[in-house]
C-alpha cells in the first residue's frame, strides 16, 4: 500500500482526491456523500453574494466530455451559512470553501464563511483574462481571513504570467483548471443548442480537457513554488498520477463524479494506489513533478525508438494493428513489430488497453 496522504499549506488530506466545485458538492448532503465515497477533502460549490439564476438546460454529456452552463450556487449564502457548511464541516475532512468573484464580493463573503473553512478557493471564471481583478479578489480574501487562499484558474492563455502574479500577490496555492470555453453543442433532434444559456454557449469539462489541464499544471509548476491542485478530466487513478507527474500536489474531480456518483473518489484512490504499487512507488509524493525532472534531464531530442511488446499483457485485441498507418504491426498468435517499417509514432502504445506496449 503506497502512502497516499498529502499535506498542502498545513492542511492534511487522507488522500489526494477531492471533489471539485460543482454539482457533486452542491450542498452539505452532497459534501457528506463525497466524504463517504472516499474523498480525501471537501471543496464546496462556489457561492457569491447573490444566488445564481442558472439557465437551463445547463448540463449535457457529449462525446469525450461534458458541457455545462452552470454558474455559481443557486442556493443563497444564508442557507450555506445556516446549514450546508456545517454539514460539510461535520465530515471532519479539510473543507475548502469556494467563493466568487469580485474583490468587493470576496471581502463580504470571506469573513462569513471563515468559521467553516480550512481554506478558501476563489474562482476567476467570470473576471476575464486580465490580471488585476484576479489579484484584487485575492488581496481582498487575504485581508479578510487568516487561512490559505487558493486561486482557481481558468485555462487562461497567459497561464504562467497569471500564476506568477498570483503567487507574488500572496496566493497560497493554485487550483487548475476550470472548464474551457465558450463551446457549443447542438441537439440535432430540435436543432437547438444543447445549453439553455442566452447565446447557447457552454463550457467543456471531463476527459476532453485533461491535456489542457496537464499543460496548464506543467507550465505553472515550472514557474511557481506554491502547491497546485490539478483538476480537469480526471476519471481514474492513472489520470491522478499524470497530474502529479505534471506537478500537482492533489486533484479534484467534477464531471466524473457527476456521471458516476460519489463512490468514484474511493475508486480513483484505489486505482492510484494500484498504479503506485505496481510501479514500485512508495508514495504519491514520489511522482510529484516527475515529468518536469525528466524533461530537465533530457537535454537532447528523443531518439527514434521502436515499441516493445510484453506478451504476458497483450490480449491480441488488434487495436494497434488496425491503426498502424505504417503497416509495421502483425498479429497472429503473437504480436510482432517490424523495426524497418515502424515510424516510431507511438500511437500503438496509447491505443493499447492493457499497457502491453512501451518504448524500450
Ligand atoms: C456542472 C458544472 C458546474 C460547475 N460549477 C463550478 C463552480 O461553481 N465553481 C467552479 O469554480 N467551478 C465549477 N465547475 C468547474 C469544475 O469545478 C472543474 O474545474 C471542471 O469541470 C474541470 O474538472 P472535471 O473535468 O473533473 O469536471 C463546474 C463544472 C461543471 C461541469
Amino acid at each position: 500500500m503506497a502512502k497516499l496522504n498529502v499535506t498542502i499549506c498545513g492542511l492534511e488530506f487522507v488522500n489526494p482526491v477531492m471533489p471539485a466545485a460543482g454539482p457533486p458538492v452542491k450542498d452539505g448532503a452532497m459534501c457528506q456523500a463525497a466524504a463517504q465515497g472516499g474523498a480525501g477533502g471537501i471543496v464546496t460549490k462556489t457561492i457569491s453574494v447573490e444566488p445564481a439564476d442558472v439557465p437551463r438546460p445547463c448540463m449535457a454529456e457529449i462525446k469525450g466530455g461534458f458541457l455545462n452552463t452552470e454558474l455559481w450556487s443557486e442556493l443563497p449564502k444564508e442557507q450555506w451559512l445556516a446549514t450546508e457548511y456545517q454539514l460539510a464541516k461535520d465530515t471532519d475532512l479539510p473543507v475548502i470553501v469556494g467563493l466568487g468573484y469580485t474583490a468587493d464580493q470576496i471581502a463580504e463573503l470571506a469573513p462569513l464563511v471563515r468559521p467553516y473553512a480550512a481554506a478558501l478557493e476563489l474562482s476567476t471564471h467570470y473576471v476575464g483574462n486580465d490580471i488585476s481583478p484576479i489579484i484584487n479578489a485575492l488581496k481582498a480574501a487575504k485581508a479578510a481571513v487568516d487561512i490559505p487562499v487558493f486561486m482557481k484558474m481558468s485555462p487562461h492563455p497567459n497561464i504562467q504570467e497569471i500564476a506568477k502574479a498570483v503567487e507574488e500577490a500572496g496566493a497560497d496555492g493554485l487550483v487548475m483548471i476550470n472548464s474551457f470555453g465558450p463551446c457549443f453543442g447542438i441537439d440535432i433532434e430540435t436543432g437547438l443548442p444543447l445549453m439553455g444559456s442566452s447565446g447557447g454557449y457552454g463550457w467543456l469539462s471531463g476527459a476532453a480537457i485533461k491535456p489542457l489541464a496537464l499543460r496548464c499544471i506543467y507550465d505553472a509548476a515550472r514557474v511557481v513554488n506554491i502547491p497546485i491542485i490539478g483538476v480537469g478530466g480526471v476519471t481514474n487513478g492513472r489520470d491522478v498520477a499524470e497530474m502529479f507527474m505534471a506537478g500537482a500536489s492533489a486533484v479534484q474531480v467534477c464531471t466524473e463524479a457527476i456521471l458516476k456518483g460519489p463512490t468514484v473518489y474511493g475508486k480513483i484512490v484505489k486505482e492510484l494506489n494500484d498504479f503506485l504499487d505496481s510501479h514500485g512507488y512508495e508514495s504519491v509524493d514520489e511522482i510529484k513533478g516527475l515529468t518536469i525532472r525528466k524533461m530537465a534531464e533530457q537535454k537532447m531530442q528523443r531518439q527514434l525508438q521502436v515499441p516493445v511488446v510484453d506478451m504476458k499483457k497483450c490480449i491480441l485485441c488488434g487495436r494497434c494493428e488496425i491503426s498502424c498507418a505504417y503497416d509495421a504491426i502483425s498479429k497472429k498468435n503473437w504480436l510482432k513489430i517490424d523495426g524497418e517499417k515502424c515510424f516510431g509514432c507511438g500511437l500503438c502504445i496509447s491505443r493499447c488497453p492493457k499497457q502491453a506496449l512501451r518504448m524500450p
